[in-house]
């Protein structure tokens, strides 16, 4: 990035100055507007841009929409236990891929369990996002998945979650790694007999009695090393198993063997660890950032460019129409034409189709917010599958987006700078399914780096230091 005036010079000169023409007026952020420099321009906003840029902007950032899917989302002990549950590592079954060498890149060697938390991809020193496994691309787990880990800070912002929306409430999300081959390759039932044997005291104080998941005439007891997927070639999984995948659904053997009140039932305890990690995740932010403070009085929070970076945000660049509101996302589905490159110098995410494929998952899915399993349906899942959904991912949150280590849902762009090439580029010509929405933004350079500055300028605290471990 290019090196910018020294700031004391220009706020000096601005304070003697006053507010020169072209700055903001008093309500608005204060800007220097006496530097002349071609290589470091004034500030300046149209009226239109400040009020762009005040929706950005609140006074105080708002907490978390109100969650009606799920009752406990604002429970202090049922956050607490959440939090115990996002650092537990046993609830996982066995590592699968050779990758895993037993480096701090890997959770382990192949073979081993109780190996994967949430936390082994949701780095609480790292904004909750992926900087172990190799390259910081896509995540590995049991085995390799195909997409980046987001950065869990400010998630429960988000009512409709995943890049593509498979999910449509934190509640049932926790399913996703733990019956994925390739995430955590474990199941409900181990789950829930895990949460029996090592949590009881602690649940039924949250949620209420347990089912006798100790009982093993009623519920097989699941070990480690059997739950989950033994897949064909387990040195090199697919993310999709391709064996019997014991302790869930359709397995034809431990959990379809149960009762069908005993199955809802161990759906049911695990639903509740849902709703305690969602409880948690509610706590995650990034917190209010140097833009903020520029925003509201303090003219040197960030630097000229970064000011400048503001501005072309709400204006010339657009980038406003998607990244909107205090958390810079529209909680919508877009394709910005993005063509996937081979990550982690060997997978491809070539036929990937967004939120086509996972809003028709959400909408299918037997735990989601119109189901039993809901607490309250606001809504949030849309109707049908549109065409604009083919190939669209979420717009993601940019608060803190200075920590992520690789950015895009496959991690395939490497830096900021990076990323704003290719947004003034309008995406890729081909190479990715739908339409892009986006259009080339004939940005200069200077422009470009301003944006990275003002980027950057959205870094908050982080989450609070209590929540980055466990309780
Ligand atoms: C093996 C790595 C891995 C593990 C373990 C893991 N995650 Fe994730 N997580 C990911 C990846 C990758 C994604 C994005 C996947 C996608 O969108 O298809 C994700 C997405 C999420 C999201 C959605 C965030 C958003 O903004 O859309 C949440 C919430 C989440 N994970 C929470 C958890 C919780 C809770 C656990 C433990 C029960 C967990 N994760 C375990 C890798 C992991
Ligand atoms: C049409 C909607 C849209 C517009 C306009 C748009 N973005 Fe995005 N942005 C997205 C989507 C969707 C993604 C994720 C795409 C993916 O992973 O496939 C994204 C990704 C990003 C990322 C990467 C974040 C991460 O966690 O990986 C950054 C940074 C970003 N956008 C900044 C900008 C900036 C700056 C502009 C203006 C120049 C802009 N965006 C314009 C929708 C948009």
């Amino acid at each position: 990035m290019r090196r910018l005036l020294t700031i004391g010079f220009g706020v000096g000169l601005a304070g003697a100055a006053g507010s020169a023409c072209g700055a903001v007026s008093a309500a608005g952020p204060k800007v220097d507007a006496s530097v002349q420099d071609a290589n470091d321009p004034d500030p300046v906003f149209t009226p239109d841009q400040m009020a762009a840029l005040a929706l950005l902007s609140p006074s105080s950032l708002p907490a978390p929409p109100q969650d009606i899917s799920n009752k406990m989302a604002d429970d202090a002990a049922a956050a607490q236990l959440g939090q115990r549950f996002f650092y537990e590592a046993g609830f996982s079954g066995p590592l699968l891929d050779t990758d895993n060498d037993g480096s701090p890149a890997s959770l382990g060697s192949p073979g081993q369990t109780g190996r994967i938390a949430c936390a082994g991809c949701h780095l609480p020193a790292s904004g909750f996002s992926d900087t172990r496994s190799f390259q910081r691309q896509i995540s590995l787990g049991a085995g390799w998945g195909r997409r980046r880990a987001p950065s869990l800070l400010d998630v429960g912002q988000s009512k409709i979650v995943m890049w593509d929306g498979k999910h449509d409430a934190l509640y049932n999300q926790v399913f996703g790694p733990l019956e994925t081959v390739v995430e955590m390759n474990s199941s409900r039932l181990f789950m829930a007999e895990q949460v029996y044997q090592r949590y009881k005291t602690d649940y039924q104080a949250v949620f209420g009695p347990m089912p006798p998941l100790g009982d093993a005439t009623q519920f097989p007891q699941l070990s480690a090393q059997l739950t989950g997927c033994q897949p064909k070639i387990p040195s090199d999984p697919a993310p999709t198993c391709d064996a019997t995948f014991h302790g869930m659904p359709g397995d034809h053997a431990e959990f379809d063997g149960l009762s069908p009140a005993n199955q809802t039932a161990v759906t049911r305890v695990v639903v509740n660890v849902g709703k305690a990690l969602g409880a948690f995740e509610r706590l995650l932010t990034c917190g209010p950032s140097p833009f903020d403070a520029w925003m509201h009085g303090n003219p040197s929070a960030i630097s000229r460019a970064a000011q400048r970076g503001a501005g072309l945000f709400v204006g010339k660049a657009g980038c406003v129409t998607c990244h909107a509101g205090p958390f810079m996302s529209d909680e919508k589905f877009h394709n910005v034409g993005l063509r996937p490159e081979i990550v982690q110098q060997a997978f491809t995410d070539s036929d990937d189709h967004g939120a086509a494929t996972g809003i028709a998952a959400a909408l299918a899915d037997p735990l989601n917010t119109h189901g039993a399993y809901s607490d309250g349906d606001d809504g949030r899942l849309p109707a049908a599958v549109t065409t604009a959904m083919e190939g669209a991912f979420r717009t993601p949150k940019l608060r803190c987006v200075d920590m992520r280590p690789t950015f895009m849902h496959t991690g395939q762009i490497s830096s900021l700078a990076k990323v704003i090439t290719f947004f003034n580029l309008g995406g890729d010509s081909s190479g990715y399914p739908g339409t892009n929405e986006i259009k080339s933004l004939g940005l200069s350079d200077l422009e470009q780096s301003d944006l990275v500055a003002f980027l950057q300028s959205l870094d908050g605290p982080g989450a609070d230091p209590m929540y980055q471990h466990a309780p």
